[in-house]
């Protein structure tokens, strides 16, 4: 099977985006990796620090590795959003195939300097590194009905980037460009920063750049983005929805019904509509060849 690397190469030079799509259980895994297979799409299962330790590291791992067998499918396990060395390093150890460290809060020193560590260790085990510099705006990936603002100051400074990139030779960087985790049910969208990702890229060379706060992006500026260097979009919010909306509605309704693998399946199947539509977007259909 190819690498991620590879898969993050070709997406470079062909112009389309590799969706991360988050999981905590076994129903959303599934439906995600069906979607992958239909579509013939490379694919990034996502756990943040809370999935992963209600699914068990090991566990997703050990999955994972059953599906690739079973299916031949390319997909990869991130951990998302790991906020100390601690944590990833159990990640890598477990055999994930790329790690996550947001050290967006901390300092830019700080956080050159712990990425520098993860780095260190994740290279020797073959690992990707993604970094962060800039604050994406919230931080879960929920419904928000409270206004929020996203601030200037937080955006990635395109020289901080740079800075961050040549010190700690990470192998992608996320970047604030005006999405934020979450959807806004009043419907603001976010709105794309797409000047301050051209000055970025135009810093970064061939960096990966990735998206965070997939969810409620509008499809043009998701394309628009992944022309701009784009190579990587985070999807869980939209996600979670699906899961939880239809079968929510659906045991209200059916009370009696009490079977998991009946009202599973429901669940499963709007998890893998969304994830088709996020694969079709992004472009990466039909390229896990
Ligand atoms: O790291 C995860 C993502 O950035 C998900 O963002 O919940 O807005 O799709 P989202
Ligand atoms: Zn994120």
């Amino acid at each position: 099977m190819k690498t991620i690397k590879h898969y993050l190469e070709k997406a470079q030079k062909e112009k389309f985006a590799i969706g991360q799509f988050n999981f905590s259980d076994f129903t959303q895994m599934k439906a995600i990796v069906s979607a992958g297979e239909k579509l013939k799409s490379p694919i990034i299962l996502g756990t943040s620090e809370g999935e992963s330790k209600f699914f068990g590291l090991q566990e997703a791992v050990a999955l994972r590795d059953i599906i690739r067998k079973k299916t031949g499918l390319s997909i990869f396990l991130n951990l998302d959003h790991g906020k100390s060395f601690e944590y990833l390093k159990e990640a890598i150890d477990a055999g994930y195939d790329m790690v996550h460290f947001d050290g967006s809060k901390m300092p830019l020193e700080e956080n050159i300097k712990t990425a520098k560590e993860v780095v260190k260790y994740a290279k020797k085990k073959g690992v990707l590194v993604e970094g962060e510099v800039g604050r994406i705006g919230t931080d879960s990936s929920k419904l928000y009905s409270e206004k929020f603002e996203i601030k200037e100051e937080d955006l990635t400074k395109p020289e901080d980037a740079e800075k961050f990139v040549k010190e700690t030779k990470v192998d992608l960087l996320a970047v604030s460009i005006g999405t934020f985790h979450g959807i806004d049910i009043s419907g603001v969208c976010p709105n794309l920063r797409l000047d301050i990702l051209e000055k970025i890229k135009g810093k970064m060379g061939k960096m990966g750049l990735v998206l965070h706060g997939g969810s409620g992006t509008p499809e043009d500026d998701i394309k628009e983005a992944i022309n701009r260097g784009i190579v990587k979009i985070n999807i869980n919010t939209e996600l979670r929805v699906a899961f939880s909306g239809n079968l929510r509605r659906f045991l209200d309704n059916n009370v009696e019904e009490v079977v998991p693998y009946k009202f599973l399946a429901l669940a499963k199947n709007s998890v893998e509509k969304v994830t088709e539509l996020k694969i079709k977007m992004f472009g990466s259909e039909n390229k896990a060849q």
